[in-house]
């Protein structure tokens, strides 16, 4: 089975080497808590690291932001999209009426058919490897409306499915309970992973938990994650940390 690496350090330790290639992943969490970030990331590394170009559809952020957001880590999406390893797909602007002097958008205005349309062609062109969605609720799915939930996941699952990419699709939902209830499980092919704050002591700490993770053992744990001027990384717990100093003090 060939894994797709994440780009994201140490994650992939966690869950066997990476996503399935070929699957789709449901990265889902409240906001603020680093979803972009991550799928900016996976696919930045995709495209710069392990040879496999990708598409990024935008729905709530438009482009520009995007690049100027990945800029911050040294991500320099301009580039990528400049030697064809990144399309990025401006479904934004559409949505929101706006003009957009975007090459990749949805000119016939903002439906499913016609952005799933512009999703084929853009795998076609650059052979796309991987796929991010950011985010479903862009899309219109509303989990408050499990029936429509379901359908609507149905539908873009069937699209995933034929475009043989690995998939990250961003949802906002931060209770693993309410994508259970809303038939999320039919449509995570292969995985469900959760961003979420919590306050320890005053201070917001960022983590993520592996809920599902398909054809592979996962970690069960509720890792704390930090976000650097380098990206997103699996925080070191505290026993790893000792090493270092312990090494020293035996060289010295
Ligand atoms: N350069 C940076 N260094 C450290 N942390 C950053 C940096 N840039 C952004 N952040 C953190 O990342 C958060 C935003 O992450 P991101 O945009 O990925 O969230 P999100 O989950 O996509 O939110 P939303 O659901 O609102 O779209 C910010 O609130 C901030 O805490
Ligand atoms: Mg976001």
């Amino acid at each position: 089975m060939t894994k797709a690496m994440t780009g994201i350090p140490g994650l992939d330790d966690l869950i066997g080497g990476g996503f399935v290639e070929g699957s789709t992943v449901l990265l889902s969490g409240c906001t603020g808590t680093g979803k972009t970030i991550f799928g900016l990331q996976f696919l930045y590394s995709g495209a710069k690291h392990f040879g496999e170009p990708g598409i990024f559809v935008t729905l709530e952020t438009r482009p520009k932001e995007l690049r100027s957001e990945a800029l911050q880590f040294g991500w320099d999406l301009k580039d990528l999209e400049e030697q064809k390893k990144i399309i990025i797909i401006d479904a934004a602007s559409s949505k929101a009426g706006l003009p957009t002097s975007e090459k990749y958008t949805l000119r016939r205005g903002f439906d499913m058919s016609n952005l799933a349309e512009e999703v084929y062609r853009a795998v076609e062109e650059i052979k796309a490897r991987r796929l991010v969605i950011d985010s479903l609720s862009g899309l219109g799915v509303r989990f408050s409306e499990p029936s429509e939930v379901r359908n609507d996941l149905f539908r873009i699952g069937a699209l995933l499915g034929e475009l043989n990419v690995t998939s990250l699709v961003i949802g906002e939902v931060n209770d693993p309970a309410t994508l259970s209830r809303a038939g999320v499980e039919q449509f995570v092919v292969q995985g469900l992973i959760v961003l979420s704050l919590s306050e320890v002591e005053g201070v917001l700490q960022r983590n993520l938990l592996i809920w599902k993770m398909r054809q592979t053992t996962h970690s069960m744990k509720k890792h704390s994650i930090v976000i650097t001027n380098k990206g997103i990384e699996i925080g070191v717990s505290k026993p790893e940390r000792k090493k270092p100093r312990a090494h020293r003090t035996a060289s010295n």
